[in-house]
């Protein structure tokens, strides 16, 4: 994910700029740039890689006196991680540095060119900077022309721009992504798009709001929403760097878990457009001569693959079928050209998700990748990427990363269907209507953290723990006892709820936890049976559902919904707490726990 710095001082302003950049290096990021103002004059820096190269391209280069300063580490959404998509962009007099997806780029882009304005760049960013210059010949002042860009602008920003016109000023800008000001008693300003580079620096911050645009510069501060002056407010920032990456929360997983509504606004945001799914990155003739979905994935991206097979066959109506890509590698699969192979990984660099798509690219057959990183070894291998812009993860146990990746493959699986015409445009409609709302079901409800925190006290001991649900519920509970296992480190499986008495029933006792999804819009009635089965045989269980149920030991409510998947979103994010609030009792590493990596680059 993306990150902003800025500065107004006498400091030197590119040590300080670097040194907030590196703040933010957990974000991660694929290169980076800074842009200083210094007597009427700017001068910009960019690179690729590391900030060690940009600290390399700027070594001969010193800003000391009053000036201003503007810092970026980028990760690529609209094109490729190049120095020309790096920013800052700039115009004639501006430098801007982005955060965001501008959603509304094309038009004012086409508008822009027919203007006589030639783009250098692939991103969306581009246009911002163009625009405030269009505006410049038309305006009073910049300050004009920067409100009437930023008004004309859909999506997500958190902006930073400064101009030869204003020197001394940053014009700064926040929508949907996070931007804070901060201040000390030497008259400094800092700009962080987190408190962490802020920390050390400046004594107070505010908080920017969504819609909030102004100007600042050493003497004052103007602050708008709408046209209309508002007041900032500031307040003291504490001053551990740690907690700050971790925004207020005790670990990097509880931060991922809470990020998860606004990572699906970013992994949707530009690829709905007038009630149609647009994924731009997806060659035209992909789907052509295509009857088939081989999907190919480890852990947590398998859960995901699994459920995306429901979702493909029920949608796209195009036969769909999941396997272990370890498994994959050694079967002398059977492969035909008329299947459409692809692999989901978060890293993009599991070995053996990777080894997989080069069997499957070998064999002649068309690939896509499902994947968090851009330039990443599986994207760069793949035909196709659908980036599912979860941004870094840090938790060893993936979270946000699973949540994009099924809201990916659902739009995938309504995009297809679009294409193929598999299903009514009524039907159509009603998916696209719930994937546009759907990252507000994944706003985390304090009242059922705390439930759960308290709940958890009870799951320390027994022989075990059964996860059960039934149809793309299943491959949730799979995913909720993997979750448990990994940070908790106690005896967890996932299971349909329709197969317990094919065996694992046997296992059931009062010291057997059972976890059960039971949402009211799959298979109510038919799971309900199975966990009254389990409930006969006295087993402990803990109920997930909107209805009440009285055979359940513990009872999670959750919201009626008319939609399945706001039911399975609702219901992931019940059992990662569940899975952190036990492994924080139990004193566990939860965000690096024992035996495992993040990234698992060996078979
Ligand atoms: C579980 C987890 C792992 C990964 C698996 C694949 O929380 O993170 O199971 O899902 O190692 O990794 P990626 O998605 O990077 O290919």
């Amino acid at each position: 994910m993306c990150g902003i710095v800025g500065y107004i001082g006498k400091k030197e302003k590119k040590e300080l700029i670097l040194s907030a950049l590196k703040e933010l290096e957990y974000r991660g990021y694929d290169s980076a740039g800074i842009a200083v103002m210094k007597d009427g004059r700017i001068d910009a820096f960019k690179a690729i890689g590391k900030l060690g190269n940009l600290e390399k391209k700027t070594k001969d280069f010193t800003s000391h006196n009053e000036g201003a300063a503007i810092g970026h580490t980028r990760w690529a959404t609209h094109g490729k991680p190049t120095e020309i998509n790096a920013h800052p962009h700039f115009g004639e007099h501006s430098y801007i540095v982005h955060n965001g997806i501008i959603e509304n780029y094309r038009e004012i882009k086409e508008a822009l060119i027919k203007e006589g304005i030639t783009f250098l760049s692939q991103t969306d960013t581009e246009v911002a900077v163009y625009l405030f210059e269009y505006n410049l010949k038309n305006s009073k002042n910049a300050f004009e022309a920067f409100e009437k860009t930023i008004l004309s602008l859909k999506g997500a920003y958190a902006i930073l721009l400064i101009t030869t016109t204003a020197p001394d000023s940053i014009f700064f800008a926040k929508n949907a992504a996070p931007l804070i000001v901060g201040k000390n008693d030497e008259g400094e300003i800092f700009f962080g798009s987190s408190d962490a580079p802020l920390i050390g620096h400046a004594k107070e911050v505010c908080y920017l709001e969504d819609g909030q645009y102004g100007v600042l510069n050493k003497n004052e501060i103007l602050l708008y929403a709408d046209r209309k002056k508002v007041l900032p407010v500031f307040k003291d920032l504490p001053q551990d760097k740690s907690y700050a990456q971790k925004e207020g929360f005790r670990f990097f997983m509880e931060k991922e878990i809470y990020e998860q509504s606004r990572v699906l606004g970013e992994t949707l945001m530009g690829r709905i457009k007038n009630n149609e799914i647009v994924l731009e990155e997806l060659d035209e003739h992909l789907f052509e001569g295509i009857s088939a979905v081989k999907i190919c994935a480890c852990g947590t991206s398998f859960h995901a693959g699994l459920a995306a097979g429901y979702l493909f066959e029920r949608f796209a109506k195009i036969r769909t079928d999941i396997i272990i890509a370890s498994e994959f590698r050694y079967k002398e699969p059977l492969l035909t050209k008329d299947t459409l192979f692809v692999v989901i990984s978060q890293s993009g660099e599991t070995a053996d998700t990777l080894e997989a798509l080069k069997i499957a690219k070998n064999a002649g057959l068309k690939t896509l990748a499902i994947c968090n990183v851009d330039n990443s070894s599986i994207v760069r291998l793949a035909d196709s990427t659908i980036l599912t812009r979860a941004g870094i993860e840090k938790g060893v146990a993936s979270t946000k990363a699973f949540a994009t990746q099924v809201a990916t493959l659902w739009l995938l699986a309504i995009f297809i269907a679009q294409k193929q015409k598999s299903v009514s445009k009524e039907r159509l409609e009603s998916e696209i209507d719930t994937l546009l709302k759907i990252p507000s079901s994944l706003i985390v409800d304090n009242a059922t953290h705390e439930k759960i925190k308290r709940l958890s006290k009870r799951y320390l001991h027994g022989h075990g723990f059964f996860f059960i649900g039934r149809d793309i519920f299943y491959p949730l509970a799979l995913e909720g006892a993997l979750k448990l296992k990994e940070i908790s480190y106690l005896h967890a499986e996932g299971y349909p709820a329709g197969e317990m008495k094919h065996g694992p029933i046997a296992l059931v006792d009062s010291k057997l936890f059972t976890v059960a999804l039971l949402p009211k819009t799959m298979l109510y009635d038919k799971t309900k049976n199975n966990i009254e089965e389990l409930s006969a045989r006295d087993a402990t269980i803990l109920v997930i559902s909107p209805e009440r149920f009285e055979l359940a030991d513990d009872f999670i409510k959750t919201q009626h919904s008319t939609h399945v998947m706001n039911e399975f979103f609702e219901m992931m994010i019940i059992l990662q707490l569940l899975a952190l609030e036990i492994a924080v009792r139990l004193g566990n590493d939860v965000d690096m726990p024992r035996n495992l990596a993040k990234s698992v680059t060996v078979e």
